[in-house]
Protein backbone atom coordinates (compact mmCIF):
# COMPACT_ATOMS: atom_id res chain seq x y z
CA UNK A 1 0.00 0.00 0.00
CA UNK A 2 1.44 3.50 -0.52
CA UNK A 3 0.06 6.52 1.20
CA UNK A 4 1.01 10.20 1.04
CA UNK A 5 0.08 12.62 3.54
CA UNK A 6 0.10 16.14 2.85
CA UNK A 7 3.38 16.13 0.96
CA UNK A 8 5.09 18.88 0.05
CA UNK A 9 7.75 19.20 -2.25
CA UNK A 10 10.01 22.39 -3.11
CA UNK A 11 12.94 22.46 -5.39
CA UNK A 12 15.62 24.34 -4.52
CA UNK A 13 14.45 24.26 -0.99
CA UNK A 14 15.43 27.90 1.24
CA UNK A 15 17.27 28.98 -1.74
CA UNK A 16 16.40 32.13 -3.57
CA UNK A 17 15.38 30.05 -6.59
CA UNK A 18 12.82 27.60 -4.53
CA UNK A 19 10.31 26.59 -6.50
CA UNK A 20 7.52 24.32 -4.92
CA UNK A 21 5.89 22.07 -7.36
CA UNK A 22 3.37 19.83 -4.91
CA UNK A 23 1.47 21.89 -2.15
CA UNK A 24 0.39 19.03 -0.10
CA UNK A 25 -0.23 16.35 -2.14
CA UNK A 26 -2.44 13.44 0.38
CA UNK A 27 -3.03 9.87 -2.02
CA UNK A 28 -3.72 6.61 -0.90
CA UNK A 29 -3.46 3.92 -3.35
CA UNK A 30 -4.37 -0.13 -2.02
CA UNK A 31 -1.98 -3.03 -3.64
CA UNK A 32 -3.10 -4.03 -7.07
CA UNK A 33 -4.94 -0.88 -7.89
CA UNK A 34 -4.35 0.61 -11.66
CA UNK A 35 -4.28 4.30 -11.35
CA UNK A 36 -3.74 6.72 -14.00
CA UNK A 37 -2.38 10.10 -13.34
CA UNK A 38 -3.16 13.02 -15.56
CA UNK A 39 -3.24 17.08 -15.67
CA UNK A 40 -1.61 20.04 -17.60
CA UNK A 41 2.52 20.20 -18.46
CA UNK A 42 4.07 21.60 -15.29
CA UNK A 43 1.51 20.42 -12.84
CA UNK A 44 3.68 18.41 -11.10
CA UNK A 45 2.78 14.68 -12.46
CA UNK A 46 6.65 13.98 -13.09
CA UNK A 47 7.55 15.24 -9.63
CA UNK A 48 4.95 13.15 -7.08
CA UNK A 49 6.17 9.96 -9.69
CA UNK A 50 9.67 10.64 -8.70
CA UNK A 51 8.43 11.04 -5.03
CA UNK A 52 6.44 7.80 -5.12
CA UNK A 53 9.49 5.78 -6.99
CA UNK A 54 11.74 6.95 -4.15
CA UNK A 55 13.79 8.78 -6.86
CA UNK A 56 13.15 12.06 -5.15
CA UNK A 57 12.72 13.71 -1.74
CA UNK A 58 9.86 16.16 -0.31
CA UNK A 59 9.88 18.66 2.34
CA UNK A 60 7.36 18.53 4.09
CA UNK A 61 4.71 15.32 4.89
CA UNK A 62 5.06 11.94 4.95
CA UNK A 63 4.96 8.96 2.30
CA UNK A 64 4.66 5.25 3.61
CA UNK A 65 5.23 2.28 1.62
CA UNK A 66 3.55 -0.16 3.59
CA UNK A 67 3.61 1.55 6.39
CA UNK A 68 7.35 1.97 6.00
CA UNK A 69 7.90 6.05 6.33
CA UNK A 70 10.05 7.03 3.21
CA UNK A 71 11.85 9.92 5.16
CA UNK A 72 15.37 10.08 6.07
CA UNK A 73 16.50 6.89 4.97
CA UNK A 74 20.31 6.30 3.80
CA UNK A 75 20.84 6.40 -0.01
CA UNK A 76 21.92 2.98 0.40
CA UNK A 77 18.46 1.90 2.03
CA UNK A 78 16.37 4.29 -0.57
CA UNK A 79 18.20 2.23 -3.69
CA UNK A 80 17.45 -1.16 -1.75
CA UNK A 81 13.77 -0.02 -1.45
CA UNK A 82 13.63 0.94 -5.08
CA UNK A 83 15.25 -2.51 -6.56
CA UNK A 84 13.14 -4.97 -4.35
CA UNK A 85 9.56 -2.95 -4.38
CA UNK A 86 9.70 -0.61 -7.45
CA UNK A 87 9.82 -0.83 -10.84
CA UNK A 88 10.09 2.45 -13.20
CA UNK A 89 9.89 3.29 -16.48
CA UNK A 90 10.82 6.11 -17.51
CA UNK A 91 9.61 8.12 -19.76
CA UNK A 92 12.78 8.19 -22.49
CA UNK A 93 13.27 5.00 -21.80
CA UNK A 94 16.71 5.25 -20.02
CA UNK A 95 18.13 2.13 -21.52
CA UNK A 96 22.28 1.40 -22.60
CA UNK A 97 21.22 1.70 -26.23
CA UNK A 98 24.67 0.07 -26.99
CA UNK A 99 23.98 -3.00 -24.89
CA UNK A 100 21.82 -5.78 -25.98
CA UNK A 101 18.15 -6.23 -24.48
CA UNK A 102 18.82 -8.86 -22.16
CA UNK A 103 22.06 -7.24 -20.49
CA UNK A 104 19.93 -4.05 -20.11
CA UNK A 105 16.94 -6.73 -18.54
CA UNK A 106 19.50 -8.19 -16.23
CA UNK A 107 20.59 -4.58 -15.05
CA UNK A 108 18.43 -4.16 -11.50
CA UNK A 109 19.38 -7.94 -10.82
CA UNK A 110 23.34 -7.52 -11.20
CA UNK A 111 22.31 -4.38 -8.02
CA UNK A 112 20.11 -6.94 -5.77
CA UNK A 113 21.20 -7.41 -2.86
CA UNK A 114 20.36 -11.17 -2.85
CA UNK A 115 22.28 -12.12 -6.25
CA UNK A 116 20.54 -14.88 -8.22
CA UNK A 117 22.36 -17.20 -9.96
CA UNK A 118 19.59 -17.89 -12.83
CA UNK A 119 19.61 -13.85 -13.80
CA UNK A 120 20.11 -14.31 -17.30
CA UNK A 121 17.06 -16.89 -17.22
CA UNK A 122 14.72 -14.38 -15.41
CA UNK A 123 16.05 -11.53 -17.74
CA UNK A 124 15.02 -13.85 -20.47
CA UNK A 125 11.28 -15.01 -18.90
CA UNK A 126 10.97 -11.10 -18.63
CA UNK A 127 11.49 -10.35 -22.13
CA UNK A 128 9.37 -13.19 -23.09
CA UNK A 129 6.51 -11.22 -21.06
CA UNK A 130 6.73 -8.73 -23.28
CA UNK A 131 7.02 -10.67 -26.74
CA UNK A 132 10.84 -9.18 -27.42
CA UNK A 133 11.99 -13.13 -26.02
CA UNK A 134 13.42 -13.68 -29.60
CA UNK A 135 15.15 -10.06 -29.29
CA UNK A 136 17.15 -10.47 -26.43
CA UNK A 137 20.55 -10.53 -28.25
CA UNK A 138 19.89 -7.26 -30.29
CA UNK A 139 21.13 -4.02 -29.19
CA UNK A 140 18.45 -1.78 -27.72
CA UNK A 141 20.13 1.49 -30.62
CA UNK A 142 18.46 -0.99 -33.51
CA UNK A 143 14.92 -1.15 -32.16
CA UNK A 144 12.12 0.66 -32.69
CA UNK A 145 10.49 2.74 -30.56
CA UNK A 146 7.74 0.39 -29.34
CA UNK A 147 9.92 -2.41 -29.06
CA UNK A 148 12.26 -0.27 -26.88
CA UNK A 149 9.26 0.54 -24.82
CA UNK A 150 8.78 -2.97 -23.93
CA UNK A 151 12.51 -3.81 -23.11
CA UNK A 152 12.10 -0.46 -20.20
CA UNK A 153 9.22 -2.41 -19.02
CA UNK A 154 10.83 -6.06 -19.08
CA UNK A 155 13.34 -4.39 -16.90
CA UNK A 156 10.81 -2.58 -14.69
CA UNK A 157 9.41 -5.94 -13.99
CA UNK A 158 12.72 -8.71 -14.00
CA UNK A 159 12.98 -8.09 -10.08
CA UNK A 160 8.66 -8.53 -9.64
CA UNK A 161 8.15 -5.67 -8.22
CA UNK A 162 5.09 -5.11 -6.11
CA UNK A 163 4.37 -1.82 -8.00
CA UNK A 164 5.25 -0.38 -11.08
CA UNK A 165 5.54 2.95 -12.51
CA UNK A 166 5.61 4.40 -15.87
CA UNK A 167 5.75 7.79 -17.16
CA UNK A 168 4.23 8.59 -20.39
CA UNK A 169 4.24 4.90 -21.72
CA UNK A 170 2.52 5.49 -24.55
CA UNK A 171 3.52 9.01 -25.44
CA UNK A 172 5.47 8.58 -28.14
CA UNK A 173 3.84 5.56 -29.58
CA UNK A 174 0.93 4.79 -32.79
CA UNK A 175 -2.17 3.88 -31.40
CA UNK A 176 -1.75 0.45 -31.84
CA UNK A 177 0.72 0.07 -30.28
CA UNK A 178 -0.23 1.64 -27.19
CA UNK A 179 -2.96 -0.14 -27.21
CA UNK A 180 -0.64 -3.41 -26.99
CA UNK A 181 1.36 -1.39 -23.98
CA UNK A 182 -1.47 -1.00 -22.35
CA UNK A 183 -2.90 -4.13 -22.44
CA UNK A 184 0.78 -5.25 -21.22
CA UNK A 185 0.34 -2.84 -18.16
CA UNK A 186 -2.91 -4.66 -17.14
CA UNK A 187 -2.04 -7.96 -17.24
CA UNK A 188 0.74 -6.86 -15.11
CA UNK A 189 -1.59 -5.21 -12.64
CA UNK A 190 -4.15 -8.26 -12.73
CA UNK A 191 -1.08 -10.31 -11.34
CA UNK A 192 -1.89 -7.91 -8.00
CA UNK A 193 1.05 -5.49 -9.12
CA UNK A 194 0.08 -2.03 -8.46
CA UNK A 195 -0.10 0.47 -11.40
CA UNK A 196 0.75 3.47 -11.57
CA UNK A 197 0.62 5.45 -14.90
CA UNK A 198 1.20 9.24 -15.59
CA UNK A 199 -0.47 9.88 -19.41
CA UNK A 200 -1.93 12.88 -21.77
CA UNK A 201 -3.82 9.91 -23.32
CA UNK A 202 -7.63 10.06 -22.49
CA UNK A 203 -7.77 6.47 -23.82
CA UNK A 204 -5.24 5.50 -21.75
CA UNK A 205 -7.00 6.87 -18.80
CA UNK A 206 -10.00 5.47 -19.57
CA UNK A 207 -8.82 2.35 -19.45
CA UNK A 208 -7.65 2.76 -15.52
CA UNK A 209 -10.05 2.31 -12.67
CA UNK A 210 -8.87 5.15 -11.25
CA UNK A 211 -7.87 8.35 -12.31
CA UNK A 212 -5.93 11.26 -10.45
CA UNK A 213 -5.67 14.77 -11.45
CA UNK A 214 -3.01 16.83 -10.37
CA UNK A 215 -3.54 20.57 -10.94
CA UNK A 216 -1.16 23.05 -10.42
CA UNK A 217 0.63 20.98 -7.18
CA UNK A 218 -2.49 19.75 -6.26
CA UNK A 219 -4.74 17.25 -6.45
CA UNK A 220 -8.55 17.87 -7.48
CA UNK A 221 -11.38 15.19 -6.65
N1 LIG B 1 14.64 20.18 -11.09
C1 LIG B 1 13.74 21.18 -11.03
N2 LIG B 1 14.06 22.37 -10.50
C2 LIG B 1 13.15 23.35 -10.41
N3 LIG B 1 11.89 23.26 -10.83
C3 LIG B 1 11.51 22.09 -11.37
C4 LIG B 1 12.41 21.00 -11.51
N4 LIG B 1 11.75 19.96 -12.08
C5 LIG B 1 10.51 20.41 -12.31
N5 LIG B 1 10.35 21.68 -11.88
C6 LIG B 1 9.12 22.48 -11.94
O1 LIG B 1 8.09 21.82 -11.20
C7 LIG B 1 6.84 21.89 -11.90
C8 LIG B 1 6.31 20.49 -12.12
O2 LIG B 1 7.17 19.79 -13.02
P1 LIG B 1 6.89 18.30 -13.50
O3 LIG B 1 8.07 17.87 -14.29
O4 LIG B 1 6.51 17.50 -12.32
O5 LIG B 1 5.62 18.52 -14.43
P2 LIG B 1 4.78 17.44 -15.27
O6 LIG B 1 3.38 17.50 -14.77
O7 LIG B 1 5.46 16.14 -15.25
O8 LIG B 1 4.82 18.08 -16.75
P3 LIG B 1 4.93 17.34 -18.20
O9 LIG B 1 3.55 16.87 -18.52
O10 LIG B 1 5.35 18.46 -19.10
O11 LIG B 1 5.94 16.25 -18.12
C9 LIG B 1 7.10 22.66 -13.18
O12 LIG B 1 6.68 24.00 -13.01
C10 LIG B 1 8.59 22.59 -13.37
O13 LIG B 1 9.08 23.77 -13.99
MG1 LIG C 1 6.48 14.97 -16.71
Amino acid sequence: MIRLENVVKRYNNKKANEFEALHGITIELEQGELVAIIGKSGAGKSTLLHIIACIDSYEEGEYYIDDLLIKHLSDRKLAEIRNEKIGIVMQDFALVEEASCIDNVMLPLDFAKKKKKNRRELAQQALEQVQMGEYSKKPVNQLSGGQKQRVAIARAIVNEPEILIADEPTGALDTKTSEEIMKLFKGLNEQNRTVIIVTHDPTVAEECQRVIEISDGRTLS
